[in-house]
């Protein structure tokens, strides 16, 4: 079947995709954006996540079928077009909320949209909201750091 729907922003079409074909399948081999990462495939680890429709979701556990006509949105569309990074990307750098790297993908679209419809959340609203999304290398308190830094920055106060 063919898949059309809204990637950060852009049209995007995939042909012959089975019907058991993972939305982060084809964003990452048949659309080029390996930016969600795979490392449980079983809604485990959050490391995949993406929204749809604006809501977080783990990608491994989403049909691609079920975005048809939907919108998409990746880590990929968080860095403006020039490439400069997010209020979020550039809180993660400065508070070393980064190791291996792999599970930031999807804490940065967690946080991302938890920081849009809560502006200065409470530690526990930013445990609840990344409590998807498992890292295996940082402690946490790091990233926590970063999502209270972002949160400053953009003007909540925290
Ligand atoms: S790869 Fe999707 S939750 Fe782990
Ligand atoms: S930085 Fe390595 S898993 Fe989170």
């Amino acid at each position: 079947m063919r898949v059309s729907f809204t990637v950060n922003g852009r049209p995007q079409e995939a042909d012959d995709v089975w019907e058991g074909e993972s939305l982060l399948y084809v964003l990452r081999e048949r659309l080029g954006l390996p930016g969600s990462k795979n490392a449980c495939e079983q809604g485990e680890c959050g490391s995949c996540t993406v929204r749809l429709d604006g809501v977080p979701v783990c990608s491994c556990l989403v049909a691609a079928g079920q975005a048809q006509d939907r919108r998409v949105d990746t880590v990929e569309g968080l860095a403006g077009e020039g490439g400069e990074l997010s209020p979020i990307q550039q809180a993660f750098v400065d508070a070393g909320a980064v190791q291996c790297g792999f599970c930031t993908p999807g804490l940065l679209v967690a946080a991302d949209e938890l920081l849009e419809h809560n502006p200065s959340p409470s530690d526990g609203d930013i445990r609840e909201a990344l409590s998807g999304n498992l890292c295996r290398c940082t402690g946490y308190e790091k990233i926590l750091d970063a999502v209270r830094l972002a949160a400053a920055r953009t003007g909540q106060a925290v």
